[in-house]
């Protein structure tokens, strides 16, 4: 993956049309496919699951699919998700019972591992997993929905997370989620992030290389 990964959210894609919407996105230059799935109870909204990570495996997505789980319970979701071709796992400490057992699941199952943290989650659950993970999620809106306003409290939190990443010595990616933009993207990489979530930025656009472009442009890359 190239230094600064651009990931759409197909959640602001054709769900009608999902696979052509992802190869057109993928075709504008994306690197990643973040897929988004919501249960109605962790977060009050529902999307979409294994079977349609699947479906885009066998028409033939070939990039990295990045899972966002927004459920509670997540542990019984990993497996189904690894063998739909889910690339990384990301999931929410306050939607594991046991966080570690819920990371060293993913890993078993061949998986990148990533710990999501909403905007009022503290960075302290790092403590102690930052050595198990491939990926920090800092969400920059609480999560539920697309097309929502940037936090700017989330930059703070960018850099402590790029220092404690730092500090490890690992190569952990820093994610970010939510109102990612053209306008926003090159203060939101100054503050440490690396991999760029952009949903209603990307598909409510008609020209999606436009916008990716962009926003590459914005990064100096
Ligand atoms: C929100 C999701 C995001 C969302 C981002 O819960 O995790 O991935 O789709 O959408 P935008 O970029 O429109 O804020
Ligand atoms: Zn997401």
């Amino acid at each position: 993956l190239p230094t600064y990964v651009i990931a759409p959210s197909i959640l602001s894609a054709d769900f009608a049309r999902l696979g052509e919407d992802v190869d057109r996105v993928l075709a504008a230059g994306a690197d990643v496919v973040h897929f988004d799935v919501m249960d109605n109870h962790y977060v009050p909204n529902l999307t979409i699951g294994p079977m349609v990570c699947k479906a885009l495996r066998d028409y033939g997505v070939t990039a990295p699919i990045d899972v966002h789980l927004m459920v509670k319970p997540v542990d019984s979701l990993i497996p189904q998700f690894a063998e739909a071709g889910a690339s990384i796992i990301s999931f929410h400490p306050e939607a594991s019972e046991h966080i570690d057992r819920t990371l060293q699941l993913i890993k078993e199952h061949g998986c990148q591992a990533g710990l999501v943290f909403n905007p009022a989650t503290n960075l302290s659950y790092l403590e102690h997993v930052i050595d198990k993970l491939d990926v920090i999620l800092l969400m920059s809106v609480n999560p539920g929905f697309g097309g929502q306003s940037f936090i700017p409290h989330t930059l703070e939190k960018l850099r402590q997370a790029r220092k404690l990443i730092n500090e490890s010595g690992r190569a952990i990616r820093l994610e970010v989620d939510g109102g990612v933009n053209v306008d926003n993207i090159a203060e939101i990489a100054q503050a440490g992030a690396d991999m760029f979530v952009a949903g209603s930025a990307i598909f409510n656009q008609s020209d999606y290389q436009a916008v990716i472009t962009q926003m590459r442009a914005q990064l100096g890359t």
